[in-house]
């Protein structure tokens, strides 16, 4: 009896500890998801920094994703490459979210040059 009072005891504050810990961690979440997107899936070719000095972005002249000819278009031209793709950019409209898109232009904003 002693015993499994005591399991109980310890078990559920650290449990509750726990929970609260998973509520706090998601919101943080959609911040850095175009981040994390850009670099598993689009910086093979654009390079994490969104540049296009790879191997791949070189060959097949990759503008540079902050440069102002790419910043000038709307966020619905740019959803449009990613979700349609464009000769060699590959289209992602059937692999990602509409939200997860947003998420990458966002990030692609974020590269601007200042
Ligand atoms: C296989 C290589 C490759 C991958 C992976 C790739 N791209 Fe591209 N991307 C290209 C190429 C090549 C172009 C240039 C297309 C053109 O204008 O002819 C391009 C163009 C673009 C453009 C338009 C830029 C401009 O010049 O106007 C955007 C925006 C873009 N990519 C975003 C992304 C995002 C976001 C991802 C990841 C989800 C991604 N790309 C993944 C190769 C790639």
């Amino acid at each position: 009896m002693d015993a499994k009072r005591n399991w109980t005891s310890i078990a559920a504050p650290s449990l509750i500890c726990f929970a609260s810990l998973t509520l706090f961690a998601l919101p943080a979440r959609p911040q850095t998801g175009g981040a994390a997107l850009f670099k598993t899936k689009c910086s093979v070719c654009h390079g994490a920094d969104g540049k296009g000095a790879t191997a791949v972005g070189k060959a097949d002249k990759v503008r540079d994703l902050g440069s102002a000819d790419v910043q000038k278009q709307s966020d619905a031209d740019l959803s449009a490459v990613i979700t349609n793709g464009k000769d060699k950019m590959p289209a992602y409209g059937k692999s990602l979210k509409p939200d997860q898109v947003k998420d990458l232009v966002a990030y692609i904003r974020s590269l601007a040059a200042k």
